[in-house]
């Protein structure tokens, strides 16, 4: 459902648009775990990729406007394989950046969250044993997701290609990694369960899974993609 915006501004046609959210910290603030290579090729070519197709696509089914979460939600009840691509991906990675700290500010599981993996599974270290080994037996491309399950208990997930929990009520995210080989090939190569290692314990930030732990406790939203704003567009 077209939104307001849309008129004419200075004969060129002005449109709200799903933006690129800029990096949350600086290029080389991941090295190196992931150099600033590949943040740069990551964010600047793949997301800002994926952005700019699901807004062609989002206007061209009359979804100027809307929110990033309702675009992804239309396009999977309507089985538009398309969008749903371009437009989860555009999600999954604004997530992705926001799943990470630069090392030193990426904090450790305390409390509660402590308190829940734990009971999940184990203890930290066999918790990262089994995002290390979930994450690596992955096959192909994808993404691994620390959920909140409906019954409050923490558990691991991945999804192929763009999939999200986006469409089910009953898993809340708390971060991601991405499996795809862009993410990781240039400073790890093949070494997956390297890269995923790394990350654990290097970049993950674990204040943000943290506060979406709260939100989910809380019966709020999570981590919601920034609101389309106004554009021009020809
Ligand atoms: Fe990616």
């Amino acid at each position: 459902m077209p939104r307001s915006g849309t008129g004419r501004s200075g004969g060129r046609c002005a449109h709200v648009m799903i933006t690129l959210p800029p990096l949350p910290y600086d290029l080389n603030a991941l090295a190196p775990t992931i150099s600033a290579r590949t943040l740069e090729f990551h964010h600047g070519k793949h997301h800002a990729a994926y952005v700019k197709k699901t807004n062609e696509l989002a206007k061209a089914r009359g979804l100027d406007g809307a929110r990033l979460e309702e675009i992804v939600r239309k396009a999977a009840e309507a089985e538009d394989q398309a969008l749903f691509n371009q437009a989860a991906q555009a999600w999954n990675h604004a997530f992705f950046w926001e799943s990470m700290a630069p090392a030193g500010q990426a904090g450790a599981p305390e409390g509660t969250l402590l308190d829940m993996i734990a009971r999940s599974f184990g203890d930290v270290e066999r918790f990262k044993a089994a995002f290390v080994q979930e994450g690596g037996a992955h096959f192909g491309s994808g993404w691994i997701w620390l959920l909140l399950d409906g019954a409050g208990a923490l558990k691991l997930a991945t999804t192929h290609d763009a999939g999200n929990p986006l469409m089910s009520a009953q898993t809340f995210p708390l971060f991601t990694c991405d499996l795809w080989e862009h993410a990781y090939y240039l400073d790890h190569q093949n070494d997956r369960p390297g890269f995923l290692k790394a990350w654990l314990d290097g970049v993950c930030n674990w204040q943000f899974a943290t506060r979406q732990l709260t939100l989910a406790r809380e019966g709020k939203n999570g981590w919601r993609h920034p609101a389309p704003s106004m554009a021009l567009a020809d």
